[in-house]
């Protein structure tokens, strides 16, 4: 299944070529260096004023808190396949800034954060995917999370495996090609 963009011009192969399965292999382990390497990615991202509002949770396929967020934090669709990832990665915020003020670029500075880090983990030749479907409150018990920390997304991370062990509507999301908008519709101005 061949999932690269087609790009109007070339681009990095790591940005080709990622893309988000549902399709993980239910028996690879991540080792402490791609751990390591994922995280160190996610933590040199830029930020306003440098001030790194993301927080990350760890948790491996076959601990019992792995189990929880799947079952407190995930919705139903992402119940149905992120369990045969081998890490989960819960992303937060630290909503307030140092002032106590809230931190209105936080989501932003994140977002660069976890861009890094799906990066590094397709390098890696591992493939992330990230979800949004997440049950806030349920994170948050199971982390023990302060008030000012609030789960945004979770990052299932592993190696692909085959679409075929997918049933239903996760396997027909998995077959289907990668589109994108044109750049014409998304440049406002000064398409080359
Ligand atoms: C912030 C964010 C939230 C997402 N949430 C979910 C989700 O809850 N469940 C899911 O299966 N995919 C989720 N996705 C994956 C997107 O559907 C996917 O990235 C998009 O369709 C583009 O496909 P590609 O990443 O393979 O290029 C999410 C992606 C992002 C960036």
């Amino acid at each position: 299944m061949n999932k690269s963009a087609i790009t109007a011009a070339p681009i990095m192969p790591v940005l080709a070529d990622r893309w988000s399965p549902r399709s993980f292999d239910a028996n690879y382990k991540l080792s402490q260096h791609e751990l390591l390497s994922i995280l160190e990615a996610a933590r040199w991202a830029p930020s306003a004023n440098n001030g790194q509002p993301w927080r990350f949770a760890v948790v491996n396929r076959g601990e019992a808190l792995f189990d929880q967020v799947v079952a407190d934090g995930l919705s139903g669709f992402n119940q149905a396949w992120a369990p045969r990832s081998s890490t989960l990665v819960v992303v937060s915020i630290q909503t307030k800034l140092a002032d106590g003020r809230e931190n209105n670029g936080a989501l932003y500075d994140a977002g660069l954060s976890v861009a890094n880090l799906v990066i590094q983990a397709q390098e890696l030749g591992l493939h992330a995917h990230q979800m949004s479907g997440i049950v806030p409150a349920g994170l948050s018990n199971a982390f023990g999370l302060h008030e000012d920390i609030r789960p945004i997304v979770v990052v299932a991370i592993g190696k692909v495996a085959p679409a075929d062990q997918l049933e239903g509507p996760a396997y027909e999301r998995e077959i289907q090609p990668r589109t994108r908008l044109e750049l014409d519709e998304i440049v406002l101005h000064g398409k080359p």
